[in-house]
């Protein structure tokens, strides 16, 4: 059974896959428009200080936890921490399963998007089309959500099922060079165009007194989202790591360029919306649709090169999706394989084929579908799509990270942690205790403020 676990080739194509795991919806999607909706500089401000203070610590948990047992998420938080403590693990498992679920839905638009602006732009931009319109009758299609997600999901089935090195590692390996090149050239592109100034502005001024109460809070929740962790994604690829790995090193890189391009996704968004008269209020009134509604037009009216960028950008969303969803795959898949013992290739496709009905559900919530699109627990949330996605985030990651941070600072062996963070035969004690009393204290104090807000109402959503 040992060998179906796998093993990364090598020490940068281990920073790549999870680099490629971190990096996907979250950064070019979700950091983007709740930037917008929090003004952005004194939010950005906070959203790095709880990278550095809360995301990073827990990563560095994450991974030590993973590669100290070989374990995937059940296994290893039960050896290492306590047996009940594998209870949190299947919480993981199931948070895991959920998000995907949804998760793949939303990259499914990024295919529609990508197939759209390739036709448009070699037949011509219909001029004057209403993007919001076009977006509507997209996802409210039944027949087309379906077909798109289930081409995504076996796109991230096919992956997995080649294992870790020649299936994960091998597509980080070669995606993520391409996806930073087309992200460079989009950069160039936004910062030579009138409103480059002001959206700079807009994401590194920071005022603080446009900062909402709320909104430190779903910066904090947005960190989680961002780096994978609190649902055990790093303790699994953490399992697949040598000894010869330097897990802080690691951590510094993934982090640095998960919330580069996070920021530089932004610094495009928001040099395009600014450039055009009118733009920041329709944007305004609706910012989650920034990447599929207003972005498509802009390529063709405002952007330089537009016509060749706009295709190559909505296949990088596919892209640095398909590197997260085949991570969120592989939390499942490697459950089955150390705990059920099943080979690789079974567990992929149960793993695969189970999540996918729960696809069908969130596919199926934009059109008209009976209970599916009138599900109605938490308050302002219709739907299936809708309602999974508030429970993932505000229920599982946030309880999730809590379980990770308490289990990785007070009940694993210190003798432990300080052995997996301590490089070679350097003592490292400062390192030690800086990311001690962080993962002891401060991020488990953060993380019980998002839940206790949680539960006073507010949504991270
Ligand atoms: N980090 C991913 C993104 O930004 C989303 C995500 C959250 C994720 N948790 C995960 C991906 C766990 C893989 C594994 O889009």
């Amino acid at each position: 059974m040992q060998s179906d676990r796998g093993h990364w080739g090598s020490n940068a194509g281990f920073i790549l896959a999870a680099t490629g795991s971190a990096i996907g919806l979250g950064n070019l999607w979700r950091f983007p428009y709740i930037t917008w909706d929090n003004n952005g500089g004194a939010f950005v401000l906070v959203y790095l200080v709880c990278i550095l203070a809360v995301g990073m610590p827990i990563m560095m948990a994450e991974l030590l936890i993973g590669r100290r047992t070989q374990k995937s998420t059940v296994g290893a938080l039960r050896e290492c921490a306590g047996r009940w403590w594998g209870v949190f693990g299947v919480w993981g498992v199931l948070c895991a399963f959920l998000l995907l679920s949804y998760y793949t839905v939303i990259a499914g638009w990024s295919l529609y998007y990508f197939a759209r602006t390739a036709a448009w732009s070699a037949g011509g931009y219909p001029v004057g089309l209403a993007t919001g319109d076009l977006f509507n009758a997209q996802v409210g299609n039944a027949g087309l959500q379906l077909v798109l997600s289930l081409g995504f999901s076996l796109a991230t089935i096919a992956v997995v099922w080649f294992g870790v090195r020649d299936g994960i590692e091998r597509l980080a390996r070669v995606s993520l060079p391409i996806l930073f090149g087309i992200l460079l050239l989009l950069l160039v592109s936004a910062l030579g165009m009138s409103g480059s100034g002001q959206a700079l502005g807009f994401l590194f001024q920071a005022s603080f007194s446009e900062l909402e109460a709320g909104s430190a809070l779903s910066a904090l929740g947005h960190s989680f989202f961002s780096l994978s962790v609190g649902m055990g994604a790093m303790i699994t690829y953490g399992s697949y790591l040598s000894r010869k790995q330097s897990i802080v090193k690691a951590t510094a890189a993934i982090v640095a360029l998960d919330t580069g391009i996070a920021i530089v996704a932004s610094i495009i968004m928001f040099s395009v919306i600014f450039s055009v008269a009118g733009m920041t209020e329709q944007v305004g009134a609706s910012p989650v649709g920034m990447l599929f509604i207003s972005l498509p037009e802009l390529f063709y009216t405002e952007v330089p090169f537009g016509v060749l960028l706009a295709p190559l950008f909505y296949i990088l969303v596919a892209v640095a999706a398909l590197t997260s969803t085949i991570s969120l795959l592989e939390v499942v898949t490697s459950y089955l394989i150390d705990e059920h013992a099943l080979q690789r290739h079974r567990a992929t496709l149960l793993s695969g084929a189970a999540v996918f009905v729960f696809t069908i559900f969130a596919a199926l919530s934009f059109s008209g579908t009976p209970f599916l699109s009138s599900l109605a627990v938490f308050a302002n949330k219709t739907g299936w799509f809708e309602t999974v996605d508030h429970f993932v985030s505000n229920v599982m990651l946030p309880t999730g990270g809590l379980a990770v941070t308490l289990a990785a600072g007070w009940f694993v062996s210190r003798r432990i942690s300080h052995g997996e963070l301590v490089d070679g035969n350097q003592p490292g004690w400062f390192r030690y205790a800086v990311w001690l009393g962080f993962i002891r204290f401060v991020a488990p104090a953060a993380v019980l403020a998002i839940i206790i807000a949680v539960l006073l109402g507010t949504d991270f959503s």
